[in-house]
């Protein structure tokens, strides 16, 4: 992630900031390891000597589930198979990456999917699995009210909505599809699988059967995932779209893992590239879209995600795609 220069937050304020502001109300068992790791010296000594960019806590954590540890059974349990078999956590955390794909995500992009020029050409930068590469073989319910959607899927996305959200009735309709990623996990390997199942958090037990459901969606048919830098590969990469199909450059939690002139750099070139961009970022990542946001538009009370359409702010989203608050409802804290 960014944040490896002067003045970024240490471990321990990493992981006390993980427990109260990502861990509380999702999972307890991570909130209750993250809030007792912070305090405690030598586990923070540890994850001290990690290189800047490998001190996440979900990485630590998703590298001890990955390794078969605890992370459901209390701190003391945690701690002391740290302890006894730090040299594989830390070799798990130096080859992997935070890579978490989250297909729920397509519930909130779907709105702005289906009201673009058909049939789309999907470009996702930062696509991990390419979990999100398929929002037209996904069901989708929202506030809870009928399914709509590819009847075949195994997976049903559901998001709680408010505001004016432009609800679809139809599905968009996708000719190509293609991600990029440093590093892209393929559905077809089990131990790439097996990663992205470590990297859900344990009491969350519906994002894991949806994680397994979209595997098996893209398991019958992968996308193609490009191997490169974002910036390096997305020109070329658009430049294939075929003829007739609006190409789509989009991506959700991947810019904040970017230096602010890398975020500057492809700011400056999806905007010259044909067709539309669609981001989905925590909401002062893209200096542009943060710009545009109105004071008091933003919670300070949940993490959240800005959603725009080629850098104009439209909503805001539950980060794993839990919900869309539109902008401009009547008396939602979004129009304020
Ligand atoms: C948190 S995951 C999000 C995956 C997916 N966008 C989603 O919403 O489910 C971030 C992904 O961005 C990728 N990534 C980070 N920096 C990148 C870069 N400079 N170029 C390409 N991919 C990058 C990571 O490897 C990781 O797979």
């Amino acid at each position: 992630m960014t944040g490896t220069g002067g003045g970024a937050p240490g471990a321990r304020e990493l992981y006390a900031a993980f427990a109260e502001r990502e861990a509380r109300g999702h999972s307890p068992s991570y909130r209750e390891l993250a809030a007792r790791a912070s305090a405690d010296a030598g586990l923070m000594e540890l994850v001290g000597g990690l290189p800047a960019g490998k001190q996440q806590p979900n990485l630590l954590f998703g590298a001890v589930r990955h390794l078969g540890g605890p992370t459901g059974g209390g701190y003391p349990a945690f701690r002391a198979w740290v302890s006894g078999h730090w040299d594989r956590v830390r070799a798990t955390v130096l080859a992997r990456r935070t890579q978490t794909n989250e297909p729920g995500r397509c519930a909130t992009l779907l709105p702005l999917l289906a009201a673009l020029p058909q049939p789309l050409a999907l470009i996702e930068v930062g696509a991990s699995a390419g979990l999100c590469l398929h929002p037209d073989r996904y069901r989708y319910r929202y506030d809870g009210g009928a399914e709509f959607g590819d009847p075949r899927s195994p997976v049903v996305l559901d998001c709680a909505t408010s505001g004016p959200v432009p609800l679809p009735d139809r599905l968009p309709e996708v000719a190509w599809r293609a991600g990029i990623d440093l590093d892209p996990l393929d559905v077809r390997d089990e131990d790439d699988v097996r990663w992205l199942e470590s990297l859900v958090w344990p009491e969350q037990t519906r994002r894991l059967e949806r994680l397994r459901g979209a595997v098996q969606v893209a398991r019958a048919e992968p996308p193609e995932l490009v191997r490169g830098d974002l910036n390096e590969a997305v020109r070329g990469l658009v430049a294939r779209a075929p003829a007739g199909a609006t190409p789509v450059v989009f991506h959700s939690a991947v810019l904040s893992y970017l230096e602010p002139d890398g975020v500057e750099r492809f700011a400056t070139t999806v905007r010259a590239l044909p067709g539309h961009w669609i981001s989905n970022e925590a909401p002062t990542v893209l200096p542009e879209v943060a710009g545009r946001l109105r004071p008091g538009q933003v919670p300070a009370d949940r993490t959240v995600f800005v959603l725009a359409l080629d850098g104009e702010p439209v909503a805001l989203t539950g980060p794993h795609g839990q919900s869309l608050d539109w902008f401009g409802g009547p008396g939602g804290s979004a129009e304020d």
